[in-house]
């Protein structure tokens, strides 16, 4: 039997657990990424074309037509009372454990959330992750993000994932719920505004919501664009040639005022000496950030306002999970289950 004070064989684990992209980090090294989706066969001829019971990532994106599909985190919250949902939720934390190397062996793990899930519904998470954790912490995202940075002090962070902006001040302490805010419009807002105006300016054509997101994803970019945005469509089985630049302009530029209003607030909240500070250093991380001109428009955009910078973080869509593995590795024994 091992020990139970030994630290030899703890395997230490950051999970970042996206409403759309979750992923994990360990400490032997181990990183990956899976689509935040669950999906269990609609009937036993989708169980027998699939040979599995549960599927998982973009393989149940992929094979939706066949799966009951939950993405039990989408809008940000694990949705109170919806037990698929926290069965998709335990099922997909298991699933990211046994992908980062983590069955059967002494856990330790830090969970990055976004900030109105941990709001809700903590305990619930603390329930899915304490199946299989030894020890375990659940942190607001940006908290994670700005931990494994090393920017603990002085700073703003703002993570644009997919179904949340997560909001998180600095201040050289465990920030608690007045640094942190989130907002419900992001990268599925996105998805959503251009997929409603391809629908009506382009009706010809067949458009879906997964395509909405890969055009955003692709040609995404707020402020003035150097190119035109010119794609092909399906139309009656027929590839047709669009120029889609305005649609995309304006659908990314659809959570750009909301982000300025909070971090103004946020900021003009904290003690007046440090605001100076905080405004020169807003980092942005999470999939989103990756649209194209996106600090330099935000930093712009203030101008009138408080001049404030924003920049980029190296490694947006890992950082989550990488800064959640830093703070399980630094986390003393009398913090874990308390924060
Ligand atoms: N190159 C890109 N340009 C613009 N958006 C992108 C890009 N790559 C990914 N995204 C978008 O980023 C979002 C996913 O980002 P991320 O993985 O940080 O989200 P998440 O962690 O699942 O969401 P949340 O933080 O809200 O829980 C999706 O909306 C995705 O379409
Ligand atoms: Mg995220």
């Amino acid at each position: 039997m091992s020990d139970p004070t030994s630290t030899d064989d703890l395997l230490y684990m950051g999970i970042d657990l996206g409403t759309f992209r979750s992923v994990v980090a360990t400490s032997s090294g181990q990183e990956a990424a899976v689509l935040s989706y669950v999906g269990w066969p609609k009937d036993f001829v989708a169980r027998r074309a699939l040979g599995k019971d549960i599927v998982y990532g973009a393989e149940a994106l992929d094979q939706r037509q066949a799966l009951n599909l939950h993405r039990p985190l989408q809008g940000g919250v694990l949705r109170e009372g919806t037990a698929l949902d926290e069965q998709a939720v335990a099922a997909l934390i298991g699933h990211l454990i046994e992908v980062g190397g983590g069955q059967g062996r002494r856990l330790r793990v830090a969970v990055g959330v976004p900030a109105e899930c941990l709001r809700i519904n903590k305990l619930a998470m603390k329930q899915a992750v304490g199946a299989y954790a030894e020890k375990m912490i659940v942190v607001s995202e940006p908290f994670a993000v700005a931990y494994g940075l090393g920017t603990l002090n002085n700073a703003v962070i703002i993570d644009i994932g997919a179904g949340t902006v997560d909001f998180c001040i600095m201040h050289g302490t465990v920030p608690d719920e007045r640094d942190q805010r989130s907002l419900l419009s992001a990268g599925d807002a996105i998805d959503q505004q251009l997929y409603e105006r391809l629908r009506e300016r382009i009706p010809e054509a067949t458009v879906t919501m997964n395509m909405a997101r890969q055009l955003k994803e692709t040609y995404g970019f707020v402020g003035t664009s150097e190119k035109l945005v010119k794609v092909k469509l399906p139309v009656s089985g027929k590839m047709v040639a669009y120029n889609i630049t305005d649609e995309i302009s304006h659908a990314c530029a659809y959570i750009v005022p909301p982000i300025i209003e909070t971090t103004m607030r946020l900021i003009g909240a904290a003690d007046p000496e440090y605001q100076p500070r905080l405004r020169n250093n807003i980092l942005l991380s999470g999939g989103c950030s990756q649209l194209r001109g996106l600090a330099d428009y935000l930093t712009r955009q203030m101008e009138p306002f408080e001049p404030c910078r924003f920049r980029c973080i190296p490694d947006p869509l890992n950082a989550g999970a990488r800064g959640a593995l830093a703070l399980v590795k630094d986390m003393p024994e009398e913090f874990f289950n308390q924060l």
